[in-house]
């Protein structure tokens, strides 16, 4: 099969990013990252999409205004450039924009986003506070497609690890983040051989041959 190309759309420091880079560049990755587009100028995976020598641009949107228009105009902008990228498949690693229902639509089954939290349970932002204080003691990750709603498509693939006693914020996220580093590109893996996909009424179907560990990882089921 032949290699499937992805978008990865950032506003940040890019750790996942990077985590598909990484993955993409062994020989036996089903994928290659064609482009990496930033909303924010300056976001620091940029940095990490030139060292591996792909095509990176930001498209800021602040440019196009503000209100409906304006966000229509950016991803306007947005689409045109995954197309001349080829984009098959659009990973939103740590971007910080909500996508129009328009867009979310005319990639569907085709976008997906990684989440630091056990979804459905806290979507949104500052969720390993959000975790903290309500005293939860098993946090994690969650890959997802992309719906209208923010944080709550079909869910692809999940990890998970303990809530420590003394945790705080910034110590239970780069517990997190090291799982999300191993569930993304197992994610995108799945989809980009096609052992994976979005069905018409919501759920995701798995190929017989998948291990329920392809899309558990942590803990693995035994
Ligand atoms: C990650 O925690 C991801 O789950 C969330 O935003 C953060 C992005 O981090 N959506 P990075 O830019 O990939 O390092």
């Amino acid at each position: 099969m032949a290699r499937k190309t992805l978008a990865v759309l950032i506003s940040g420091r890019g750790t996942n990013l990077q985590s598909l880079l990484d993955a993409a560049a062994q020989g036996d990755f089903p994928c290659t990252v064609g482009l990496v587009v930033s909303n924010r100028p300056g976001a620091p995976g940029l940095e990490r999409a030139a060292r591996a020598g792909v095509p990176h641009m930001t498209i800021d949107h602040r440019a196009f205004g503000k209100g409906e228009e304006g966000r229509a105009a950016f991803e306007a902008v947005l689409t045109e450039a995954l197309a001349d990228a080829g984009a098959d498949l659009v990973c939103l690693a740590g971007f910080m924009r909500i996508l129009t229902n328009s867009f979310v639509k005319r990639w569907e089954g085709r976008l997906i986003n990684i989440h630091p939290s056990l979804l459905p349970a806290f979507r949104g932002l500052n969720v390993h506070q959000r975790m903290i204080d309500a005293g939860v003691k098993i946090a994690g990750c969650t890959v997802h497609f992309v719906s209208a709603e923010m944080d709550s498509g079909p869910i692809i693939g999940q990890a998970a690890v303990p809530v420590l006693p003394g945790d705080d914020a910034e110590a239970l996220a780069a517990r997190i983040l090291i799982e999300e580093h191993r569930l993304y590109p197992a994610c995108v893996r799945l989809l980009a051989e096609e052992r994976a996909r979005l069905q018409a009424n919501g759920t995701v179907a798995f190929a017989p041959d998948v291990a329920a560990g392809a899309a558990l990882l942590n803990p693995a089921p035994h």
